[in-house]
Order: structure tokens, then C-alpha cells, then sequence
């Protein structure tokens, strides 16, 4: 493996009742406080309540970013910065899922900068630092809780796009098990699609001798497949909902991928679909993945696959090529997830070939190549889409 530095500064805060410890937290940084939120998930199921009752403890002064988009849009991101800066903002708490935390973290170092925050997302300008932000997690999938990545897309120009910084990982984080109870059967299901891809995309890496890496990744994975279907047959389960909760942190907060870099092309595809079509993203990604491996696979890297095919996806390797056993897991990576009702063709989405050419173009405006244990252009894209419709 490569040499590595591993700092994760999110103070990670779990378990049922944790929110009794977000008026202590968020007094170290100030009583201006901003709470970001989505289309009113939280008012419904009484987390607002809770929250705003825990803010009063401390006599926080709050101002409120309601509305956040799944997929968060640029000009949402826009009218918190602006409230930040006329009134002075000391603190953002993002009450949400991967959307509201995301569209935070641009906030905060918008608030820090003159430049336009879709400067910063499309990387023509650098952060330069952020306001401090916690999260309260409401929905299991992105890892956003605790990695400093954030995905916001610009719905004028149909462009969605990934940024991060040393200044956009959340100071904490709290995840009461509870607080997902209510979220909806597909929407858990696409949850769950993001976090297992998550690990895949860090499985298919070039580096060698990451043995460990390998075993975290397989153990997620299995564990992630065992709890899903309980889950989605009895949602309000409080371990099946905590275990869930924490696959999808470990799954992106970079414990995976010490020492080497994921593929993440499947991710950048996945992107430019949304982008185009406003897709939930565990969606499309149920869609794509299996057409992405299927695309990449071959002789030289069948071995890989076949790792993956016989620990994870019960592939029985006797008397197969690696190439057949490795084809046989993909099918059954697609079939489990098809089984627990995630999609598995564009059509799906009603996406049909006339945008193929236009999603194409998407995943390559950032560079002509993408992907890392398999290098892809804007020809690969469109052949693998044309599979997935
Ligand atoms: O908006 P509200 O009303 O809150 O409803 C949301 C939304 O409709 C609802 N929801 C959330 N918690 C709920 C709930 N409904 C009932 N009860 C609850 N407790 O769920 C819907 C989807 O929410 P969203 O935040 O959009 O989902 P998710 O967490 O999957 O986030 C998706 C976004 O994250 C990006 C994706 O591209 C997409 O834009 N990603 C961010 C990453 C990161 N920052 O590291 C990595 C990921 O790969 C991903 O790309
Ligand atoms: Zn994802």
C-alpha cells in the first residue's frame, strides 16, 4: 500500500438519546446558530421539536435554511451564505440526511469567502477556510456525517459535481438510531445501495497487500446484505436501524481506504445521470454498478473479482475461471439488490437513449479520463448507460 495519514476530526456521537449532548456542543462555538434542513421530514417526525428545545437549553439565537434539496442545488447554498454573513452566523447544525449536511458544508465556507461557493465546487477557486457545523443525522447512506466531502448540483447549468476541503469535515456528529426510524422503505433502500457502492468503490483499487482493507470492506459488505432485508421487513428495529446507521458512517469516513484510492468512477457516472435527470442517488447507483464492472472486467483483473464473487457474494469458484466466477457475483450483487427492491434500468427513471450523449459529456467536463482502478472516457460512459438502459 501506499504511505498514508489518516486524521478524521469528527468527534463521532452515537447511540439512542445523543441528542441530550448537542447543547454542550454546540455552545463551544457559539449561540448564532443556523439550522439547515430539508423539505420537512424533520417537523413531521418531531426532530425539529427536539432539537429547537435543546438549542433553547443554551439560549441559542437560531435562524433557519429550510427547503434543501435531495441532491442540493447551488442556489439553495447561496441563500444560506447570505444569511450567514448579514447576521452573523457563529455556528451551522445540518438536521438531515446527505443532501442537508452537504449543502452545509458548502454554506460554512461560502461564509468565509467573496467568491461564489459554484467557484469553489467547480474547483476554479480554493476554500479558504469555514464557519464550525455539526450534524444531526436523519438518514443512513452518504457517510457525509463524517468525511468532508459534499455533491452539489448547479440546476441551471445541469451540472453536479463533488468538491471537498480540509475545512468542510463536520466538528461532531450525532446519530441516534431513533432519528431514521421514519425514513420511508425506498428511501432506506437507497440508502443502503449508496453505502454497500461506497465499499466497492474503494475494493477496486490498484494498490497491493491491503489485506486488512480487504477484510473491512468484505465485513461491511456481508453484514450490510444480512441486516437488510430484517430491516426493510420491520423499520422501526432499533439494532437493525443502528447497524445500518453505522455501516454507512464507516463506509465513507476514509477508514477503508488507508493507503490506497478507490475507483469512484461509478460515483462520477452516477453524477452526471443525476445531474441531467434528478435522480435519487442510491438509485441510480443500484443501476450502474453492476453495468461498471461488468464494463471493466477482464482477464487481468478477473482475480480481484473473483475475491470479491466468492467471499462476499457466495460463489462457489470449483471447476470456473476466475473471469465466470467473477461474472457470477456481479449477477448476484445485482439480484440482491434487485431483491430488495432497488431499480436496475434507466427506464426505471423513464431515461431513455436521448440523453445518453449528454450524460456522456457529463463525466468528463472535469477531465477527459475518470476512474482509478480502471481508467474511462466519455466513449466508456456511453456504453456503459447504453447497458443500463
Ligand atoms: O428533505 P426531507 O424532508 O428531510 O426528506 C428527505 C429527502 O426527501 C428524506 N429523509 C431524510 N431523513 C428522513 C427522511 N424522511 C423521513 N424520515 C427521516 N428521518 O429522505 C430524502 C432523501 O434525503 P437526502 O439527504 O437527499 O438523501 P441522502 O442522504 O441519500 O443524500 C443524497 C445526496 O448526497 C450526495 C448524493 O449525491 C446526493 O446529492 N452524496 C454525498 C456524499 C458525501 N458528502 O460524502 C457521498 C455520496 O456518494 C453522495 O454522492
Ligand atoms: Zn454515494
Amino acid at each position: 500500500m501506499n504511505n498514508f495519514t489518516y486524521h478524521n476530526p469528527t468527534k463521532l456521537i452515537f447511540g439512542k438519546g445523543q441528542l441530550d449532548a448537542l447543547p454542550k456542543e454546540v455552545e463551544k462555538y457559539g449561540k448564532k446558530v443556523l439550522i439547515v434542513y430539508g423539505g420537512g421530514s424533520i417537523k413531521r417526525n418531531g426532530i425539529y421539536d427536539t432539537v429547537l428545545s435543546k438549542l433553547k437549553e443554551i439560549n441559542a439565537e437560531v435562524f433557519e435554511l429550510p427547503g434543501v434539496e435531495p441532491n442540493p442545488r447551488i442556489s439553495t447554498v447561496r441563500k444560506g451564505v447570505e444569511i450567514c454573513k448579514k447576521e452573523g452566523v457563529e455556528f451551522l447544525l445540518a438536521i438531515g440526511g446527505g443532501s442537508t449536511i452537504d449543502c452545509t458544508k458548502a454554506v460554512a465556507v461560502g461564509a468565509k469567502t467573496d467568491v461564489d461557493m459554484w467557484d469553489v465546487v467547480t474547483k476554479k477557486e480554493q476554500a479558504t477556510g469555514a464557519l464550525p457545523f455539526g450534524t444531526v443525522l436523519t438518514l443512513a447512506a452518504t457517510g457525509s456525517e463524517m468525511n468532508r466531502g459534499s455533491v452539489i448540483t448547479n440546476w441551471e447549468t445541469n451540472e453536479k459535481h463533488g468538491w471537498g476541503s480540509p475545512y468542510s469535515s463536520p466538528k461532531f456528529s450525532i446519530l441516534d438510531p431513533e432519528n431514521t426510524f421514519s425514513v420511508p422503505k425506498d428511501q432506506t433502500i437507497y440508502g443502503i445501495v449508496d453505502m454497500m457502492s461506497h465499499v466497492l468503490e474503494h475494493y477496486f483499487h490498484q494498490e497491493t497487500n491491503t489485506p486488512i482493507q480487504d477484510r473491512f470492506c468484505e465485513s461491511l459488505l456481508i453484514t450490510v446484505m444480512e441486516t437488510a432485508p430484517k430491516l426493510l421487513d420491520d423499520l422501526q428495529n432499533y439494532e437493525y436501524r443502528e447497524t445500518i446507521m453505522l455501516s454507512g458512517t464507516l463506509a465513507l469516513n476514509d477508514m477503508l481506504s488507508m493507503g490506497f484510492r478507490g475507483d469512484w468512477a461509478t460515483h462520477n457516472l452516477e453524477h452526471a445521470v443525476s445531474a441531467v435527470h434528478d435522480i435519487p442517488h442510491g438509485g441510480g447507483l443500484a443501476i450502474l454498478f453492476p453495468n461498471w464492472m461488468k464494463h471493466v472486467l477482464n482477464e487481468e483483473n478477473a482475480p480481484r473479482f473473483k475475491q470479491l464473487a466468492v467471499r462476499v457474494f457466495d460463489v462457489d469458484p470449483k471447476g470456473k475461471s476466475d473471469y465466470d466466477a467473477a461474472l457470477e457475483g456481479i449477477e448476484n450483487l445485482r439480484k440482491f439488490w434487485t431483491v430488495i427492491g432497488a431499480p436496475s434500468r434507466l427506464a426505471d427513471y423513464d431515461i431513455d437513449e436521448s440523453t445518453v450523449e449528454e450524460m456522456a459529456e457529463k463525466t468528463v467536463v472535469a477531465n477527459p479520463e475518470f476512474g482509478n482502478f480502471k481508467k474511462l472516457t466519455k466513449e466508456d460512459s456511453a456504453e456503459i448507460f447504453r447497458a443500463s438502459l
